[in-house]
């Protein structure tokens, strides 16, 4: 039988506590921040398309890259073998083509959502099944604990264009 070495297990355990902490994060609190400011609230015990939404609408990983292993035709492109491209999930993710004239509205009853926001592919999110229940139990646990929460300051957000988040959201209870 084979077995992991060590330095296979430590890198393991890191990538994957740094995959699955930054972008739960974020999506919760971009989440939070896009229910505050349209001033709506899901039904905490029926949150499965909300949760979807929430992770279309302010998608917390906005660029992957992908390397060209052939040339390959896309539309008018042509993207030669070797060439480094940049996937834009959060413009995907509002694409009129996909999601119809409400793609940039926030729809927390959509049914059909085929968001990219857990990619696509052989490198689709491993975690995907995690976020979606951990996401599901944080906002169905604060939004029965604290119905009434507001935001008590204009959030700053985070530099960067890859991982969309704010430095921290501050709320009043
Ligand atoms: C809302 C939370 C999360 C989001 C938005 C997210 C998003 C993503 C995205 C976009 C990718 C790259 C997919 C691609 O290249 O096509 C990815 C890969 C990955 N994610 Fe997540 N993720 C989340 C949570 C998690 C959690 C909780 C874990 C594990 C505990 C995790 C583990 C991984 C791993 C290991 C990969 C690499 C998969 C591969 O390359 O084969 N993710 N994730």
């Amino acid at each position: 039988m084979e077995e992991l070495t060590e330095q296979e297990m430590v890198s393991t355990c890191v990538l994957l506590l740094n995959a699955g902490h930054e972008a739960t994060v974020n999506t919760t609190v971009n989440g939070w921040w896009t229910l505050l400011r349209h001033d709506v609230r899901p039904d905490p015990e029926n949150l499965s398309t909300a949760v979807e939404e929430l992770l279309r609408y302010d998608t917390p990983l906005q660029m992957f890259e992908r390397w060209v292993l052939d040339d390959i035709e896309i539309g008018d492109v042509t993207l030669p073998r070797g060439s480094e491209v940049a996937l834009l999930f959060g413009s995907a993710n509002r694409d009129p083509a996909r999601f119809g004239p409400t793609a940039d509205v926030l729809d927390l009853g959509r049914a059909d959502n085929p968001h990219i926001t857990f990619g696509a592919g052989i490198h689709y999110c491993l975690g995907a099944p995690l976020a979606r229940l951990e996401l599901t139990a944080v906002f169905g646990e604060l939004l029965r604990r604290a119905p009434g929460l507001r935001l008590a300051a204009e959030p700053v957000w985070k530099p960067g264009y890859v991982i969309r988040g704010f430095e921290e959201l501050l709320v009043e209870v």
